[in-house]
């Protein structure tokens, strides 16, 4: 019993050889490799590496060498089909139904692909040719250069049916092409027409780099401005994305991937040095495309155009990942200025300021917020108890109870800044930097410290930030410390209960504030507030620090790098509001 190749392949570019390698040996990562103790020989010092790029393992000890589909049937000893149905399920992939290979079958998608092959060299060969004149200008008007339209095999096809006439005198059947969208039956007369003329051609291609589909752009008004190939058996629009091969390293290597929302925006992007770019095929981005890049990044970005549609993709978008969203795998999202699109903001603004963009990236959980806030007033209780409503009711969508719980949390704690929102006015760098000294005893972690110790269950909503808080005596480091591990213990522990087992260890102290809390009898909604208060207060501390300390480098290095980073500081300074 065989499997068809293509399947197999399917299999090996889904399931990276590190994921199953890694279930039964420790792996680090090293460069572009990982590397662990070999599996199939005994051995103290590891000379077992495994290349994901490649797919394969390779022991330099012993010469053990294979795919991700021989690492199950060598090392785990498991049947050759067993093996194959495994992976296929983590793939996600259904075994195919006649598991005989099917000559046939095979050798007709075979067809199918140098079909497209050819039509790809035929657009590429007429972009060159003398009738290509007007698409060439057309692509150097959109800062396209040959190079690029190289790269990323760019095409012109040319009205009067001659792919009609081209395949004919290559004597290919015109089935095929049919099947494939390249052609369409004439209306009311006999014979085929091409299906994309007078258009400039962008290939799509599989992670192979194999022309599965096109694009064709018209260089004029009209509609519709892009024709994209119907899906085939060789196109699905929702599980592919164009210019992934392109993109796939600078994805891996750099764990991140833009997804914008078209072919043009993914070039200039490309052009401009952003290579992680890639964009669904004119549809909506789909749940198997996101899937697919989580296999290879922890948190793309999703960088839709500034105008109001973008904007409701990217919500779309949100709304779709969120039941999917699992511990470290989430989205990024960047909102462009309206109605600037990436490849606007390259040529009109310049690079650098799609590169600040990208630094400002907001999180999922950023944008679902801001997504709720949008077109309504939060003025009065019933207007808020909607709200959160609304919040509760999607945030109820997520399958990951850990991720719910904190989205919960979260939002809670929004919903108490927003109490204080309207008593906020701006803060520019240097007041900050004048209001807030830095001190070396800072007595917004006393505070907090303080806080937690006396009403644990409001505190215990802020108690990652407390956690956080860096205090810089040792003694207070350690009281806080001990209250955490109490907290962790027993979270419904009382206030009393609390204060006793913290301070067993320190003989008699007391912290002052702390008894001037307990006569305060303050509101639950009081505390809340001042926790956050003190929570802002030491976040601008904390910024200040940093970039102090940048500029200290800066100023020694002059390191380019830096000196975007800290204007990101200033800026982020800038938009906070002084607590009263
Ligand atoms: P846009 O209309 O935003 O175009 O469509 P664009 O990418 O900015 O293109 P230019 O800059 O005007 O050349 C975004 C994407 O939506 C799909 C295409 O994939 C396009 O790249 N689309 C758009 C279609 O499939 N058909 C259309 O008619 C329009
Ligand atoms: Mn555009």
């Amino acid at each position: 019993m065989a499997l068809p190749p293509a399947f197999l392949d399917e299999i090996k570019d889904q399931v990276s050889v590190s994921s199953i390698v890694g279930r039964k040996v420790k792996l680090t990562k090293k460069g572009r490799e990982f590397l662990g103790l070999c599996p199939f020989h005994n051995e103290k010092t590891p000379s077992f590496t495994v290349n994901d790029e490649k797919g394969f393992y390779h022991c330099f000890g012993c010469g053990a060498h294979g795919n991700v589909i021989n690492f199950l049937t060598d090392c785990e000893k498991m049947p050759f089909m067993e093996a194959v149905e495994h992976l296929a399920s983590i793939a996600g992939l259904k075994m195919p139904e006649n598991n005989r290979q099917n000559p046939v079958q095979d050798n007709r998608h075979k067809m199918l692909l140098d079909i497209m092959e050819k039509a790809c060299l035929f657009f590429q060969k007429h972009l060159f040719s003398e009738n290509g004149a007007q698409a060439r200008e057309y692509l150097k008007s959109r800062g396209i250069t040959g190079a690029v339209a190289k790269e990323f095999r760019l095409g012109y096809a040319p009205s009067g049916s001659k792919l009609v006439e081209f395949f004919k005198s290559q004597n290919i059947a015109f089935a095929p092409l049919k099947e494939l969208g390249l052609i369409a039956p004439n209306n009311g007369r006999d014979g085929f027409h091409d299906y994309f003329y007078d258009r400039v051609m962008f290939p799509i291609l599989d992670r192979r780099r194999r022309v599965i589909g096109f694009g064709g752009r018209l260089m004029h008004k009209g509609e519709p401005k892009y024709l994209n190939s119907p899906d085939t058996a060789l196109f699905h629009k929702g599980e592919q994305l164009y210019a992934l091969p392109n993109a796939l390293e600078t994805i891996r290597k750099s764990n991140s991937a833009l997804i914008v929302e078209g072919y043009m925006d993914v070039i200039a992007l490309h052009s401009a040095g952003f290579t992680s770019a890639v964009a669904p095929l004119g549809t909506a981005f789909t749940e198997n495309q996101l899937q697919l890049l989580w296999k290879e990044c922890d948190e793309p970005i999703i960088c839709f155009d500034g105008d109001r549609a973008g904007r409701k993709a990217s919500s779309r978008a949100l709304l779709r990942a969120l039941p999917l969203l699992s511990a470290g795998k989430s989205l990024q999202f960047i909102f462009l200025p309206d109605p600037f699109d990436p490849d606007d903001m390259i040529r009109k603004k310049s690079p650098e300021a799609f590169q600040e963009a990208i630094t400002s990236a907001k999180s999922l959980f950023y944008a679902f917020w801001n997504m709720l806030l949008e077109n309504r007033s939060v003025d009065t209780p019933e207007r808020k108890a909607k709200l959160e409503q609304e919040a509760t009711e999607l945030i109820e969508k997520i399958k990951d109870e850990r991720i719910r719980s904190y989205y919960l949390k979260a939002i809670k704690k929004e919903l108490w800044q927003l109490e204080k929102e309207k008593k906020k006015k701006p803060l520019s760098f240097n007041d900050a930097q004048s209001i807030l000294k830095p001190q070396k005893n800072s007595i917004e972690g006393r505070m907090l410290l303080s806080y937690l110790l006396c009403y644990p269950h409001i505190a215990q909503n802020f108690i990652e930030e407390i956690a956080s808080v860096n205090l810089n005596e040792p003694m207070l480091q350690n009281i806080k410390e001990k209250l955490l591990e109490r907290l962790f213990e027993n979270p419904d522990i009382n206030q009393e209960e609390l204060e006793e087992a913290v301070f067993e260890d320190f003989d008699g102290l007391k912290l002052p504030e702390i008894e001037m809390l307990k006569k305060a009898d303050k509101t639950q909604e009081e505390i809340n507030n001042d926790i956050l208060h003190w929570l802002h207060i030491y976040q601008i501390r904390s910024l200040q620090e940093e970039c102090q300390n940048k500029v200290k480098e800066y100023n020694q290095t002059g390191n380019e790098t830096l000196w975007r980073e800290i204007q990101q500081i200033k800026q982020e300074l800038a938009s906070f509001s002084m607590p009263e």
